[in-house]
């Protein structure tokens, strides 16, 4: 029996690996690998070995080659590794009988942590309550037509449900689809194609964006906000009294608030360890998640969030989603042809409430996006009960959102 399962195992392993490698994809075969044997109760550590490859990888083009040599020892590491862990896991799995979700989340708690494990700083109310304030004035636009809000609004989990939001000026509308401000600090970097390191480095773009706030320049917004008696006020609570009415200070408070828009949910509560804070089917539906590889990108704290990929690893993306346009996502900074259509992978927090879905807003369905998240990124059909399945787990990821966050200010 044993040895019948380390055959199994073998055998297994080597499929992963050679499907893998067809596709030529090195990077992902890595982290697919890693969501494999996660899969299978493994290590922390080695995925984030992983994760620090991966970025190694983006950050130093010129070193590829090493890059791709070190790679290559990791994946003989894994395998080694996979054949010792994947066949004792097997072995235990069958000696001991504790129900279908018995190592759930074990696993799961090894793929994803809970919002109250991510270290953030304290925030500082003074920067936060200003940050609020700019977040929903609408003066922060050219005609004072729009806020951040108006696109993010936080009343519907950070979005406005449109396909592309319209900006400012009369009949303009922007070429992308507006994500959640919520979670959007746990992310590595922002925008769908990740030009913007931080959130604060973030808000100083939509403002000076003509199809957004249409703001001329950053003199002419901080001169309006000069003749504002309340941000006087408000900015020297925040930055001292000397001169702290500057466009630096202004993104660095609208960042500091965005940082306070983390809201938790019940997967928060299971992968705490509350075995009840989800229900069987939103447990089947994590299962299906983890075995349909989504993992592979969709993990972490966000779920997402951590790196670009491809969108459309097998196929085309736009036959799928019957995009309008083709957006080159990344290649339209890097000119890199390697990076064409690649993307943000999107944090999942909220993502029953956020439609409609990808980059250009083309899919209304969340399971049309499951749908076609399996093809196009796995080449797998999911069948109709298992894309119900992992929609209804994706829907604890939805956060319980005080009335107080989604107050504005300016109301009494
Ligand atoms: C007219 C609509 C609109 C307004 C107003 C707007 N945004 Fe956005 N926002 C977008 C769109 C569209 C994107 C995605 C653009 C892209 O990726 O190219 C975006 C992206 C973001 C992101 C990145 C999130 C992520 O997951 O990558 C953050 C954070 C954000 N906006 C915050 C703000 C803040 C703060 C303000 C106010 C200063 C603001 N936005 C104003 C439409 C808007
Ligand atoms: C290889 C990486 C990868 C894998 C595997 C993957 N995704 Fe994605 N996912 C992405 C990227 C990249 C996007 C953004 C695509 C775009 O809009 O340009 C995305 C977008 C999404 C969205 C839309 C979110 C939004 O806010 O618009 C959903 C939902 C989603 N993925 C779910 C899944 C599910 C379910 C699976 C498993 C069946 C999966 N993904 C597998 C990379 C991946």
């Amino acid at each position: 029996m044993f040895f019948l399962n380390i055959l199994k195992c073998i055998l297994e392993v080597f499929e992963i690996h050679s499907k893998k490698q067809l596709n030529q994809d090195n990077k992902l075969s890595i982290r697919y690998l890693a969501g494999k044997l996660s899969n299978r109760v493994l290590f922390f550590d080695s995925s984030d070995k992983i994760n620090s490859l991966y970025y190694s990888l983006r950050i130093n083009k010129q070193s590829e080659h090493k890059i791709n040599r070190n790679m290559k020892k990791h994946l003989l590491f894994l395998t080694i590794l996979s054949l010792f862990i994947a066949c004792k896991n097997k072995e235990t799995d069958s000696s001991k009988d504790e129900g279908e979700y018995a190592h759930l989340l074990s696993t799961a708690q090894t793929l994803f942590q809970p919002i109250s494990s991510v270290k953030m700083e304290e925030p500082d109310p003074d920067k936060v309550l200003l940050g609020k304030h700019l977040y929903f004035d609408t003066r922060l636009s050219g005609e004072g037509n729009i806020s951040c809000n108006s696109c993010h609004n936080l009343e519907t989990y950070g979005v406005d449900n449109l396909q592309f939001s319209p900006g400012d000026a009369e009949g303009t509308v922007g070429g992308r689809n507006s994500p959640t401000t919520f979670h959007a600090a746990l992310h590595k970097m922002q925008f769908w194609d990740g030009r913007a390191a931080d959130v604060e480095e973030q808000a100083g773009g939509p403002i000076l964006n003509p199809l957004e706030h249409n703001i001329k320049d950053e003199q002419q917004l901080v001169n309006r906000l000069k003749e504002v008696e309340l941000y006087h006020e408000l900015f020297s609570n925040a930055y001292g009294s000397d001169d702290p009415i500057t466009f630096d200070n202004l993104t660095n408070a609208i960042g500091a608030f965005e940082r306070t828009l983390m809201p938790e949910s019940r997967f928060d509560k299971y992968l705490e360890g509350d075995e009840s804070a989800l229900s069987n089917s939103e447990k089947k539906g994590l299962m299906v998640f983890i075995d349909s590889g989504c993992i592979t990108c969709h993990s972490g704290v966000a779920l997402g969030g951590q790196m670009l990929q491809k969108f459309g690893l097998y196929h085309d993306y736009w036959k799928h989603t019957e995009s309008k346009e083709i957006d080159y996502g990344l290649f339209d900074i890097s000119e890199d042809e390697s990076e064409k259509y690649f993307f943000k992978v999107p944090g999942l927090r909220n993502v029953t409430h956020t439609a409609p879905y990808f980059h250009d807003g083309s899919v209304q369905d969340l399971k049309d996006a499951v749908r076609i998240m399996a093809k196009l990124q796995r080449d797998v059909e999911l069948s109709d009960e298992e894309i119900d399945d992992v929609t209804v787990f994706l829907e604890s990821l939805t956060a319980d959102i005080s009335d107080e966050i989604k107050k504005s200010p300016f109301e009494s």
